[in-house]
């Protein structure tokens, strides 16, 4: 059964609960915007693509049921103060900024046409989100597709035989519409017979890793170990060679046009790790994610996150043999009184990274070591255009 975390037809939008699992799989209808903005906010939803989604369509589904103003101009300015209070909800993956300028465009478009009525606005912005939602899941199918390629051309592994892999957070169904950024290249991999293995991280403070890519991996029988981030430099260290690691590969919430990458907090280590023990660090994200307005990393907003995403820890009693599924418990993991800082995200400076992995191919650095991002969105001119396998 394909794991969906988004339900979704014309008037209707349900969201898998993401803080119940990987234990409990439960949905949440999300009737409006504002439902959409507290979901993303408390991680219900979350993954920069998915976040843009849900909010999207969050808003196609308060449109299809409220009762519309029959004037083209106010349903325009109705969608237009949503959109703009959707993008507030987490301020560093840029998707949902990328999807809310789309939106806005493509209803400005339709109320400026001829004889233009509040229906046929929210019809065009209903098209439009719908088509997002769509978009995603071919979007990451050609990102597994390109990054499985480079991967096995590009790395000693690859050319050596099955390879593993190592991956952060959770890029995969759950953070997407569908199939996944990271976790895509690592499901094509496995779906063409060359992974050997998958180790996913813990992901503190969150456990995207442990409650979310573990259960993707379970769920879809990849074989897979889990480490905790600590772990990550002597799993390299211990194992690269005996497990034939070929790369980390993690996914990202805004690519910046130099290349520098903001992802889950520990990705920076990550790459830092990599580097040192000569194995490939790449980036998968859908063009949605690279944001050319942004110069370099440092001009990212990066959200710092509740202490208490730290100091304490959530999830159903276990008694040392059984989980009991009725009885969910928080539980304190630090000394009270201890200061905590929590930011949600780090930026990895394109300096190492080795491959940006989109779904038109996998962008290289120059041999001056600079990256050319604009070539995936077919301008910059010939000069420009980045080294690639994927026929940009
Ligand atoms: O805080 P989260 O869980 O939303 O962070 C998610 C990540 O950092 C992912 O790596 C990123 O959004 C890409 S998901 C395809």
């Amino acid at each position: 059964m394909v794991l969906q975390a988004i339900k979704y037809s014309r008037g209707q939008l349900e969201i898998l609960d993401q803080l119940k699992l990987p234990h409990q799989e439960e949905y949440d209808h999300i009737y409006s915007s504002t439902d959409a903005w507290h979901a993303i906010k408390e991680m219900r939803t979350r993954g920069a693509p998915a976040i843009a989604i849900v909010a999207a369509l969050a808003l196609a589904v308060e449109l299809v049921n409220m009762k519309l103003p029959a004037a083209a101009e106010e349903v325009q300015v109705f969608i237009l103060e949503k959109l703009d209070y959707l993008v507030t909800s987490r301020p560093t993956a840029v998707n949902l900024a990328d999807a809310a300028r789309k939106l806005k465009k493509t209803t400005e478009d339709a109320a400026a046409k001829e004889g233009a009525d509040g229906s046929s606005v929210r019809e065009a912005y209903v098209a439009a989100a719908d088509k997002m939602l769509v978009d995603d899941v071919s979007d990451n199918e050609n990102i597994g597709k390109h990054g499985a390629e480079w991967i096995v051309k590009n790395t000693a592994a690859g050319r050596q035989g099955k390879v593993s892999m190592v991956t952060h957070c959770n890029t995969g169904s759950l953070a997407t519409a569908g199939y996944g950024t990271a976790l895509g290249v690592i499901r094509a991999l496995h779906a063409q017979g060359a992974l050997k293995h998958a180790f996913c991280t813990e992901t503190r403070p969150y456990n995207q890793g442990s409650r979310l890519t573990a259960f993707e991996l379970v769920h879809d029988h990849i074989p897979a170990t889990l480490v905790t981030d600590s772990m990550a430099a002597a799993l390299l260290r211990l194992k690269g060679g005996s497990e034939n690691i070929a790369a980390i590969v993690v996914g990202a919430d805004r690519v910046a046009a130099n290349g520098d990458t903001a992802n889950k907090i520990g990705t920076y280590s990550l790459a830092i790790l990599a580097r040192h023990h000569g194995v490939k660090f790449l980036v998968a994200a859908p063009r949605t994610t690279i944001d050319l307005s942004t110069e370099s990393g440092s001009d990212i907003v990066i959200e710092e996150r509740p202490g208490q995403e730290v100091t304490l820890a959530k999830g159903p009693r276990h008694d040392g043999a059984t989980l009991d599924l009725a009885v969910v418990e928080t539980v304190s993991i630090a000394a009270h009184g201890i200061g905590v800082w929590n930011p949600a995200f780090d930026v990895t400076p394109a300096e190492l990274i080795d491959g940006i992995i989109t779904e038109v191919g996998v962008v290289e650095k120059d041999s001056d070591g600079v990256f050319h991002l604009q070539g995936v969105f077919g301008t910059g001119g010939a000069e420009a255009k980045p080294s690639t396998i994927g026929g940009i």
